[in-house]
This record gives C-alpha cells, sequence and structure tokens, in this order.
C-alpha cells in the first residue's frame, strides 16, 4: 500500500510504513570503521497524535517539509509543521530525562538531524544503537524503513537516497502495547527516545558484513571457527590474523558471500580471574578490514555442573538494570563501567543484564574486566505468545542481539524470557526462541528466568534452570528456597537462583524482623544464602537488584515511584547493610573455588 493512495483520516495510516522493516538481517558491525557521528542535539518535537507519521502518509508535500524542514516556501498557513518553533534535545538521550515535564510521556516524538553531503565512492549505513521502542525514518523525505524493538541496534544502506545536504527524519514512539516486547505491564520505567548513538557508518562496495571468531566447544580447547558474512564476490579471499597466536588463516567466498575456516591454536584461556582478550583482524582481499579484540573461552554444563574451560564454577551475581540517574537508559560508557566495577565490589564475577539487552560497551567491559554476563530480551511477563507478528518480533531482537554479542567472551547465557505464565502457547513460543539461539550461537548455555514452580514445561529445553523465588519477601520464609531447589534439583541441570530479594528503604534502621529496614534485607540475604548454597546442584545466585529503580506500579510512602530491592539506593550511592552481608557471602564463596 503506498502513502498516496490513503486518506487523511485512515486509522490504517501506519500500515503506509510496514516494510521495509530493518531487521537483523541488515544489520552490519560497525567497530572499527571509518564513521560520523550524528549524536549531539537534534530538533525535537513530540507528538502525542502521531500527527507526523500520519500526513506522511498521504500528503507528498509533508515529505517534502521532512526533507526541507525549514522551507518557508513550503509553509503556509494551513501546515501544523513546528518549523520555527523547533526545540531540540540531545541524542543519545531518553525526553523523560532530557525534559523533566517530559518524565511521564509516553506517545511519539519526531526527530531531525540534518547532515552534509559525503564523498561519493563508499557505502553508507546508517547505525542506531538504540531508540524505544518504534522507529520510522525518512532521508530527504523518502521513507527509508522501520525498527521494532526498544534496546537493540538496527541500520540500513542509505547510499541511494544522499543529498548535498541531507535531513534525516524519525518519528520514535515509546507506546507500551499489547503486541510489543515488553507488552503492556513491566517493572521498570519506560523511557522514550533514541538513547544509544547514531552514526553514519562508511564501507567498501565490497565489505564484510558480520563475524563470529570463538573457541568451539568439546574440541579440548584448542579449535577456533571463523564465520564471516560478506558482500563479496564468489572466490574473493578472507584473511584472519591473530598475530599473538601466530596465525594468518585464509577462506574464500562462496556464492552466497560467506566463509569459513576452522584452525587448532593454544589461546591463553579468558576467565574472571584472567580476562585474556587478543587482537584479531578479519580481512577482504579487496581491502575492507575489521578489527576486534576477542577472548577463547569454553562454557558448557557437565550433568548438574556448570564449567568454564573445563573447570566448575560458581556464578557469584547480581542483578542489574540499565537506568542512571538523570539519563535513565541513556547509558554512558563511564556509569556501565562503574555498575560493573561495583559488581566486582561485591565479589561478583556475574551479572543478569534484566530484562532487555544493555548498551554494547557492557559486554565489550565485561570482556576487559572480566565478569561473565547474563544477556536477555524483554520477553517479559506476559506478552501476546498467540500472535505469530510478536513472536518474528521477538525471534529479531534475540538476534540482533546475539550478532551484536556473540565475539564477546564474557556473555555465557542468553536468557529468552522472564517469568511468564506456563500456557502451551507461551512454551511453543519459548521453543522457537531457543531453538533460534542454538542456532545462531551453539557455543553458549540457553536459559530463561522462570517463576518459583515445579515441573515447568520449558524446563528440558533450559541448559540452565533458572528460577526467580521471593520466599520470605513476597511469600513464606526465606528457608523455604531450599524445598523448591530440591525440588527442582530432580531435573539434573545446573541451577541458577537467577531473582530473590526485599526491598529497604536506604538509611532505614530497625529490628531485623522490620520489613523494609537495612537490618531485615541484610537478614533475609543471610538466610535465603544459608538456604540455597545448601544445595549441590546451585552454581550461581543474583540477587535482585543492584540499584534501586524507577518502577511506576510502586507507589507506597516507602517506595515513591522506585523498586527498592537494591543493595545501593537510587542515588548509585548509598550502599545498604545487605552489599557488605552479600559480599562476605561472595568472598567466602570464591575462597572456596579458589579465586
Ligand atoms: C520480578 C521481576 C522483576 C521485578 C521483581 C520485583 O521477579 O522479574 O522485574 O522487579 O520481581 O518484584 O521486585
Amino acid at each position: 500500500m503506498t502513502a498516496r493512495t490513503l486518506s487523511p483520516f485512515d486509522p490504517n495510516y501506519r500500515e503506509a510504513f510496514r516494510e521495509p522493516l530493518l531487521t537483523a538481517d541488515s544489520l552490519i558491525e560497525v567497530g572499527g570503521r571509518p564513521q560520523i557521528s550524528l549524536d549531539g542535539l537534534w530538533r525535537f518535537h513530540i507528538d502525542p497524535y502521531d500527527v507526523h507519521r500520519r500526513r506522511a502518509a498521504f500528503d507528498p508535500q509533508y515529505l517534502e517539509l521532512l526533507a526541507k524542514p525549514e522551507d518557508e516556501a513550503l509553509l503556509d498557513s494551513r501546515t501544523d509543521f513546528p518549523a520555527g518553533a523547533w526545540e531540540t534535545i540531545k541524542v543519545p538521550g531518553c525526553w523523560n530525562e532530557e525534559r523533566p515535564e517530559l518524565m511521564h510521556y509516553e506517545g511519539c516524538a519526531l526527530y531531525l538531524r540534518d547532515f552534509e553531503g559525503l564523498p561519493s565512492g563508499p557505502r553508507y549505513f546508517l547505525h542506531v544503537g538504540a531508540a524505544n521502542y518504534e522507529s520510522t525514518l525518512w532521508l530527504n523525505g523518502v521513507f527509508i524503513g522501520r525498527h521494532e524493538g526498544g534496546f537493540t541496534p538496527f541500520c540500513i544502506d542509505v547510499t541511494p537516497h544522499l543529498r548535498a545536504r541531507n535531513v534525516l527524519a524519525i518519528v520514535v514512539d515509546d507506546r507500551r502495547e499489547a503486541d510489543r516486547l515488553p507488552a503492556l505491564w513491566c517493572d521498570w520505567f519506560n523511557y522514550g527516545g533514541i538513547f544509544r548513538s547514531v552514526r553514519l557508518v562508511e564501507v567498501p562496495q565490497s565489505h564484510i558484513k558480520r563475524t563470529f571468531l570463538r573457541l568451539l566447544p568439546g574440541t579440548g580447547l584448542r579449535r577456533l571457527r571463523l564465520d564471516v558474512e560478506t558482500s563479496a564476490a564468489e572466490g574473493e579471499q578472507v584473511t584472519l590474523t591473530v598475530p599473538a597466536l601466530h596465525v594468518a588463516e585464509r577462506a574464500v567466498v562462496d556464492g552466497q558471500g560467506m566463509a569459513s575456516l576452522e584452525l587448532t591454536a593454544e589461546p591463553s584461556l579468558w576467565s574472571p580471574d584472567h580476562p585474556h582478550l587478543y587482537e584479531v583482524e578479519v580481512a577482504l582481499e579487496s581491502g575492507d578490514r575489521l578489527e576486534d579484540r576477542v577472548g577463547f573461552r569454553e562454557v558448557r554444563v557437565e550433568g548438574d555442573r556448570l564449567l568454564l574451560n573445563g573447570r566448575p564454577i560458581f556464578l557469584r551475581g547480581v542483578c542489574a538494570h540499565e537506568e542512571f540517574p538523570g539519563r535513565g537508559h541513556a547509558a554512558t560508557e563511564e556509569d556501565t563501567r562503574q555498575m560493573l566495577e561495583t559488581a566486582r565490589d561485591l565479589a561478583c564475577n556475574f551479572v543478569r543484564l534484566a530484562h532487555y539487552p544493555h548498551h554494547e560497551n557492557a559486554a565489550r567491559l565485561a570482556d576487559r574486566l572480566g565478569i561473565l554476563l547474563w544477556e536477555e530480551i524483554p520477553v517479559y511477563w506476559h506478552v501476546d505468545f498467540a500472535n505469530p507478528a510478536v513472536l518474528t518480533g521477538a525471534r529479531n531482537q534475540l538476534r540482533e542481539l546475539i550478532l551484536r554479542d556473540r565475539n564477546r567472551a564474557s556473555v555465557i547465557i542468553w536468557s529468552i524470557a522472564n517469568e511468564t505464565p506456563r500456557t502451551g502457547e507461551r512454551s511453543s513460543f519459548l521453543e522457537e526462541l531457543a531453538d533460534c539461539a542454538r542456532q545462531l550461537d551453539s557455543t553458549r548455555l540457553v536459559s530463561a528466568a522462570l517463576l518459583p514452580l515445579p515441573d515447568d514445561p520449558l524446563l528440558p529445553q533450559m541448559d540452565v534452570v533458572a528460577v526467580n523465588e521471593y520466599f520470605g519477601w513476597y511469600y513464606g520464609q526465606a528457608e523455604q528456597v531450599q524445598d523448591l531447589l530440591k525440588n527442582l534439583a530432580s531435573c539434573g541441570k545446573p541451577m541458577l537462583v537467577s531473582e530473590f530479594g526485599a526491598d529497604c528503604v536506604a538509611g532505614l534502621h530497625g529490628a531485623a524482623d522490620e520489613i523494609r529496614t537495612e537490618e531485615f534485607q541484610a537478614d533475609f540475604y543471610r538466610r535465603q544464602f544459608a538456604g540455597i548454597l545448601g544445595i549441590p546442584s546451585v552454581v550461581g545466585t543474583s540477587p535482585w537488584v543492584l540499584y534501586d529503580f524507577r518502577a511506576p506500579f510502586r507507589q507506597n510512602k516507602y517506595q515513591r515511584g522506585y523498586n527498592r530491592k537494591g543493595l545501593i539506593g537510587e542515588d548509585h550511592q548509598s550502599r545498604k547493610m545487605a552489599f557488605e552481608t552479600v559480599r562476605k557471602i561472595y568472598q567466602d564463596l570464591a575462597g572456596r573455588f579458589g579465586e
């Protein structure tokens, strides 16, 4: 359906922008490539009635306005276009934090960014790190594509649409919808906007799209494999170079632009105690090349044990949202580093990045700092499992995440869901996602954070059985966690307690049985860990949660809009007593594992 056929009041105006949908297939690796950042101040206008997309769907003149937003000649009394009335906003950023008056705004907003012409010859890909939730894009008034998903990157070849002067227009729609991921309800704040970097990436005509370099599991820690996807012609050579391993191997591109090679090597293995990274280069004969720093390690399960490089490991973890004071999801590299270093200060060797893909920096920094990661897509609580379009969206978010981070040694677990109801639609939906993850990456473990119930039909699909439980907070006594875990242990798989925690107001003190006091939270953890660590097949724990975080449906006088289960307050500074409690338990555990 083309834009011109729609009437002004057609409720299906968004049909005009259904395709092309930007998916994982169009993703290219951008690390180390020549690029132009489009970060900075963008023209901005909230659009609560989604006027811009509706107009653009049926009004050709409007598309011209999107190409020449300041062209007075195009403006006449009828046009409601905000020319001359533009505001500006920082990209990357969340409009909720950039504009206090928009803190609780959920809806659409129009972003405009102009940039000069680019030298002809190479191809130029527009790459957006993330924008919550749906992004509809025009370049110079031409609709170029749409992306769904709030936390994963997308990109598109814009070469055909470039001019001497360019205007990029993006309508970002962050409304919670029943057919989105997450759907209508989630226990975190729905920040809106373009909150990760936007750039133009320059690549040669013949270029490398994606690489996947890893140690193959079960090969005695000595077999490396590289798969490369390119736009190159059949017969072109690809070279893998790892100078420190004296590796310089070649492969030939096939008719689908793919090339692969395997080799034997003795890499120094990556682990939290020894986060060793190798400089690697993948190059095409015609000149395109990608550089990266990659660690080689093997993670696998053996019965109910979790093995890293063949040795049992206990995941001393914590959960963390990507939310930073004054920035929301728009994490800076320093924010992410501080989060990871604070986890390490808690004596962690593992972080569960909840409940959606965090910034790409998280895995790159974790590679360097030696912290193992759980990464997750926001199939959270109730989503429309019976809706095939929702499954397609989930699969695409999972593929975008895996293609982005599969060269990161720190990432060991792909999580496909959190606390989902045990319906038939849900199980087949999640089985599809588990298959999708394994097809894309057979070197990592697949899991999902399950509700604390035995006999979940999804258990057979899980490499690691992860359970969220709140004994001693939402229900029962802390000690009861043991019964649940003993029951779950019968599945014979390694288990992870992926969430457990209790609310506590930083600075509120009292007796250990007075809920919401620091003493109560610390005691909660002592009692929980006493139960959990008594179960041999428990291979990890990740308390809920490192920092207090915004949660709109938490409004009682203690919470005041925050989930207060953090070990640290929402200022990311005020450490609660439980921080020390957990740290001592983890330091002791590390000692037991000789770390
Ligand atoms: C759930 C959920 C979290 C939530 C937590 C809580 O388990 O996974 O997102 O914040 O419980 O209730 O605090």
